[in-house]
């Protein structure tokens, strides 16, 4: 075919023709890796770029009947489209497509009748040539290979690394996501995801006009430890504030390893996804937004958001500098008032000054301005010369310099993040007279409510043995006296908790012989013991690393030792000495609940009745933890085998409150602490560290389906497949086989109306999103009710092989290793 019979053809009135003609003498396109003059591209051709990563192509989105000029990963079932180009046109019906780069130098997508889809770029030469690049960005390149239009102009639903988002502001395009309609319909649908870049840039996730979800303040980051396989990966992100272009874009050093991509999906989930080549499968690397603390604005102004604390979200940024607007109205959980300064600022020069707040999540930069070259001792002057400042930050984390970021209005949507996850610092604008104040608490710390009550010195020759009591109705007095005690009332308190000797200790425990051992879990080895009067006890020794204070631990062990429930393991005492710190438990003579449901024999011993009444009473102990006690608990750790089952096989959680007592600083490098367990933790606890409730429930609902099956979630082998217990549970629920999951030693005495009920539930447990799953009462409500259930969404984290395991820092985490993938954090926050 001669390319001047091309030409002439370009018309819609000759298009009939050339459609016969290029039928009888179809080129393939892709042979030649590129589209210019005579070459074309129609229906069942494609375009693949250099190295075979990337294909384009015509498509039909699974359950639809349109077609569409689209990109997507050439090697990868099923089809992942990463770029739709006539998204707004879609094109029902059979007629041919074709695709080819016209004069003047555009490329053009026609049917028989029409143009559907241009690129409307008009070139003096001819000659211009399209080309896919490795990196999923389809260009059109001139004569002088000077890129005149590319896809990566044009974002769609989904940022590869490359991409940018923000504005370039001498070409005037603007760089944002927005979702499909739906997984059928390619066109924007109601979520967007990108920045404003009038003001310093960050990107926020809307829907329609409303933001949902903010992403905080762009900066230069760099994510290493992030691995999978035995690969260690690295994700940066590159972010450009000139006058000429705002952008943010990631990259992946050493990408030829993994491809990873992010998506805004239909319903407004921004999720950042990697490719696991060994089983097939884009797993889930994080899921935006997380919880309750991702809502946009929760708390409002100077209100910060926590998901650690239980029950209310929201406090004020500080409370002893800040109150609630309404008092009546923060104490229902009514946060749309926010908090105000208790000094009131004067703009008096010189009366003021600086608050700093640590790991936090910036406030909206709606209202801001910056300077990409100050210092930040300059940063402050500047904001103290103008009254309408509120607070300063310096947002490059990475490299030289100092970003000077200003906000010129109340600081709103704050959330605090652990330690080391990615919080900042914010130097925060306060009236003279609240600067000597001490600040109470570093946010980690206020995490746990940071109470003390009284404390006992009790001489025992030349050792102290510790121990003390506190009672909540104290809390308001301390915070005011600040650290003196009342040291009468402390001790009358104190003398309720059982202090042991230490010498009390070792001759119970045969000087804590290995014969004694009875377990070890992730903060201590336990012993069995008995004391001189003939009571068996169970002591956990505390392993030593814990720099915990003194003070603090007995202040948590009398915490602890107030949580008296009968699923509960009943705490006796505790017992300090040196380095030593011990627990004393009542002793369970049966053992846990691992030893009986995966133990082939024992298991038998567990008939359903047995196995119905151990999930409602860990349900109910797990209820006690989350609301009814004083404490408000979150366990952390719930799995098979910190369940003990006393004589009668009821059941007792233990190690409740030792997470949150002893394992406070988790997040830190360096740290030995396990905390959680492979198999037992919820996506964003394991993915982001953020535990809450929610992550109790997760937990919860893998052990029901333990408890149902027989079998652990972790290391669950199932032939053909590489689902774990959740996967495998979810295939049989879809297929509607649920009941091939029961034990086989139970199926006789199961009542299936039950077996059914704790499946459903163990499902919607275990759902990603921690907002789905239920609380732990509406769990106990749905195991008592008869009514129908919700319907459980299909559980994302599913591999068991390429489970993504949070490596906080370096050693948290010892189960993932070769065959896990170590993920940090890849999308700034
Ligand atoms: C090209 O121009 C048409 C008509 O102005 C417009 O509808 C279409 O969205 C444009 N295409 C691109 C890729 O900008
Ligand atoms: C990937 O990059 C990291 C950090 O630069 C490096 O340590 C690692 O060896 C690289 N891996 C491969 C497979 O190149
Ligand atoms: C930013 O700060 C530097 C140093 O103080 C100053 O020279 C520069 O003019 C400032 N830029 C703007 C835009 O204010």
């Amino acid at each position: 075919m001669k390319p001047s019979m091309i030409l002439i053809m370009e018309r819609a009135a000759s298009m009939f023709l050339l459609f016969t003609i290029l039928n009888f003498h179809k080129i393939y396109a892709a042979e030649f890796g590129s589209i210019s003059g005579s070459m074309f591209l129609t229906e069942g051709d494609t375009l693949v770029s250099m190295t075979g990563v990337f294909e384009l192509g015509i498509f039909k989105p699974e359950g639809s009947e349109n077609r569409y000029l689209g990109i997507w990963y050439k090697k990868i079932a099923p089809q992942t489209v990463v770029w739709v180009a006539n998204r707004n046109r879609p094109l029902p019906g059979a007629s041919p497509l074709v695709l080819r780069v016209s004069d003047p130098g555009s490329l053009v997508l026609f049917n028989s009748q029409s143009m559907i889809w241009s690129s409307n770029t008009t070139l003096t030469s001819s000659n211009a040539t399209a080309k896919l690049y490795d990196n999923g960005n389809l260009v059109l390149l001139d004569q002088q290979e000077k890129v005149i239009w590319q896809s990566f102009d044009y974002l769609t639903d989904t940022l590869l690394p490359g991409m940018k988002l923000g504005k370039d502001f001498v070409r005037g395009i603007e760089w944002h996501l927005s979702s499909w309609k739906s997984n059928q319909d390619p066109a924007p649908g109601a979520f967007t995801w990108g920045a404003n870049t009038s003001v310093y840039p960050e990107n926020k996730l809307r829907q329609g006009a409303m933001v949902t979800f903010r992403g905080g303040p762009w900066s230069n980051e760099r994510f290493t430890g992030v691995s999978v396989f035995s690969t260690v990966l690295t994700f940066t992100y590159d972010v450009v504030v000139t006058e000429r272009e705002v952008s943010f874009s990631y990259n992946l050093e050493n990408r030829s390893s993994l491809l990873s991509r992010v998506t805004l999906n239909s319903s407004g989930d921004f999720i950042s996804w990697a490719w696991v080549e060994e089983s097939k499968k884009w797993q889930t690397v994080l899921s935006l937004p997380r919880d309750i603390c991702d809502t946009y604005n929760i708390c409002s102004a100077y209100g910060k958001c926590n998901v650690d604390l239980t029950q209310q979200s929201c406090t004020c940024l500080d409370e002893k500098r800040f109150v609630p607007r309404s008092k009546r109205d923060w104490g229902m959980a009514n946060w749309s008032g926010g908090c105000v300064r208790r000094t009131p600022l004067d703009c008096k020069i010189g009366s003021e000054g600086f608050i700093k707040y640590s790991n936090v999540k910036l406030p909206d930069t709606q209202n801001t301005w910056y300077n990409t070259s100050m210092t930040l001792k300059e940063c402050e002057t500047k904001c103290l010369k103008d009254c309408t400042c509120m607070a300063y930050a310096n947002t490059n984390v990475r490299g030289e310099g100092t970003v000077c970021l200003i906000w010129l209005s109340d600081l709103i949507d704050i959330r605090v993040f652990p330690e080391g996850s990615g919080g900042r610092d914010i130097y925060v604008r306060m009236a003279s007279s609240e600067l000597g104040k001490e600040k109470k608490g570093a946010p980690i710390k206020i995490i746990l409510p940071l109470i003390f009550l009284g404390l006992l010195l009790l001489g025992v020759s030349i050792t102290w043995f510790w121990c003390a009591r506190r009672k909540r109705k104290y809390a308001d007095d301390m915070a005011e006296e600040g650290k003196s005690l009342n040291v009468s009332k402390g001790q009358e308190e104190a003398m309720e908790l059982p202090i042991f000797s230490f010498s009390t200790i070792e001759e119970a425990t045969s000087n804590f012989s290995p014969e004694n051992k009875i377990g070890e879990g992730g903060f201590g080895v336990v012993y069995k013991g008995r004391l001189e009067e003939g009571k068996e006890i169970a002591v956990k020794r505390l392993s030593r690393y814990s720099n915990q204070g003194v003070d603090e631990f007995k202040n948590e062990v009398i915490c602890i030792s107030k949580l008296q429930h009968r699923n509960l393991v009943k705490l006796l005492g505790c017992c300090i000495q040196g380095d030593e710190k011990l627990l004393i438990y009542e002793y369970m003579p049966n053992k846990s609940l691992d030893a009986f449901i995966f133990d082939k024999t024992q298991s038998m011993i567990l008939d359903w009745t047995k196995r119905f009444n151990i999930i409602k009473g860990i349900a109910r102990g797990l209820l006690y933890l989350h609301q009814d006690s004083r404490l408000r608990i979150i366990h952390r750790d719930l799995k098979a085998s910190n369940v003990l089952l006393d004589e009668d096989l009821n059941p007792k959680i233990s190690d409740f409150g030792i997470a949150r007592s002893f394992g406070g600083n988790e997040t830190q490098a360096n740290t030995e602490r396990v905390v959680g367990t492979y198999g037992y933790m919820s996506p964003e606890y394991a993915l982001d560290g953020i535990f809450s409730t929610k992550s109790d429930v997760f937990s919860f609902g893998v052990l029901v389906l333990e408890i149902v099956s027989g079998k652990r979630n972790r290391g669950f082998v199932q032939p053909g497949s590489d689902n774990n217990l959740i996967g495998h549970t979810w295939s049989l629920y879809s297929e509607g086989r649920s009941m091939e999951l029961i034990d086989s030693n139970i199926a006789e005495s199961c009542r299936s109306s039950e077996v059914l009920r704790s499946i459903e539930l163990g499902l919607l447990c275990v759902q990603q999103n921690a907002v789905d799953r239920p609380s732990i009462s509406n769990v106990i409500l749905m195991l008592s009710g008869e009514g129908p259930l919700p319907q459980p969404k299909q559980p994302v984290f599913f591999m068991d092989k390429e489970f993504l395991v949070a490596d906080f820092s370096s050693g948290t985490y010892t189960g993932g290793s070769v065959n896990g993938i170590t993920i940090t954090e890849v999308v700034a926050r």
